[in-house]
């Protein structure tokens, strides 16, 4: 079982880049299962109805997000009505859309569960790591394979994640930084993991802002509304992890980096 991960996707210029390697190099991976982080699909903050079903029109099995999933009002109005747009699983009980869900695939079930980190992030969410081992209690009794995303700033707390959720989780990925890491591994053979799977957007940017804006808050002091560049040579930033079908451990772990100069994306609508 194959699985292909893309970190946030920023704006886009994000979601051609996933278009366009979907459509090339990204066939012939023979992936069976594809998630990606959309928290930033949207203009880079938040994800629309509209943005949602491109996404879903690309192939991707599940949306996962973070402490941007609010960005667009209308969020709170769709994300209920969906199976496969996940918002962090440690939002206070009663907030809407699901922060996990159970899929099938080649006859196994995959549970896909989002989280979101507390340092340096939203004080008001549970303590991801006790959510965790909740929801695990809950579903390992009818799942094969489980998969989660971890949203968060710190390294630190993604790397204790990892270790944590060794042995229960077959996959854990890191998200939010829009930064890649060169530190992906099978840990113990139990448990693939990288801290931050990295970016699809405009390379030359601060994490997918207009770097001039970001430059502006640097010399001033005075945050300004912050915007996705319409066009830019692009990165492209995933990983792809193989688990075996018999003993359900990871076998593979690869990080993907391709990049697309602009006049390969131009043509493209997403
Ligand atoms: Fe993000
Ligand atoms: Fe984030």
């Amino acid at each position: 079982m194959r699985f292909l991960i893309v970190g946030d996707i920023i704006g886009n210029p994000g979601r051609r880049a996933l278009k366009k390697f979907l459509s090339t190099e990204g066939k012939s991976l023979n992936y069976d299962f594809l998630i990606v982080n959309g928290e930033n699909a949207a203009g880079g903050f938040g994800i629309t109805k509209k943005v949602y079903q491109t996404l879903k029109d690309l192939g991707v099995d599940v949306i996962t997000t973070g402490n941007h999933v609010w960005d667009k009002k209308e969020t709170f109005s769709f994300i209920g009505e969906t199976k496969d747009l996940l918002r962090p699983a440690n939002f206070p009980e009663g907030v809407p859309g699901l922060g996990w869900n159970i899929f099938d695939r080649k006859g196994l079930k995959i549970a896909v569960i989002n989280l979101m980190g507390l340092t340096f992030m939203n004080p008001y969410l549970e303590n991801p790591f006790l959510t965790f081992d909740r929801i695990y209690e809950e579903i390992k009794p009818r799942v094969d394979i489980v998969v989660v995303d971890f949203h968060a700033e710190a390294t630190s707390e993604k790397q204790a994640f990892g270790l944590y959720a060794k042995g229960r989780a077959q996959i854990v990925f890191g998200t939010h930084t829009h930064v890649p890491t060169a530190d992906e591994r099978i840990i113990d053979g139990e448990t693939a993991y990288i801290t931050d799977v990295g970016m699809s957007g405009v390379r030359d940017t601060v994490i997918g802002m207009n770097f001039k804006e970001s430059i502006s808050l640097y010399l001033t002091g005075i945050k300004k509304k912050f915007h996705v560049p319409d066009k830019g040579d692009t990165v492209f930033n995933a990983l792809v992890v193989d688990i075996d079908e018999n003993s359900l451990k990871p076998v593979k772990v690869e990080r993907i980096q391709k990049f697309y100069p602009w006049e390969e994306l131009r043509g493209l609508s997403v």
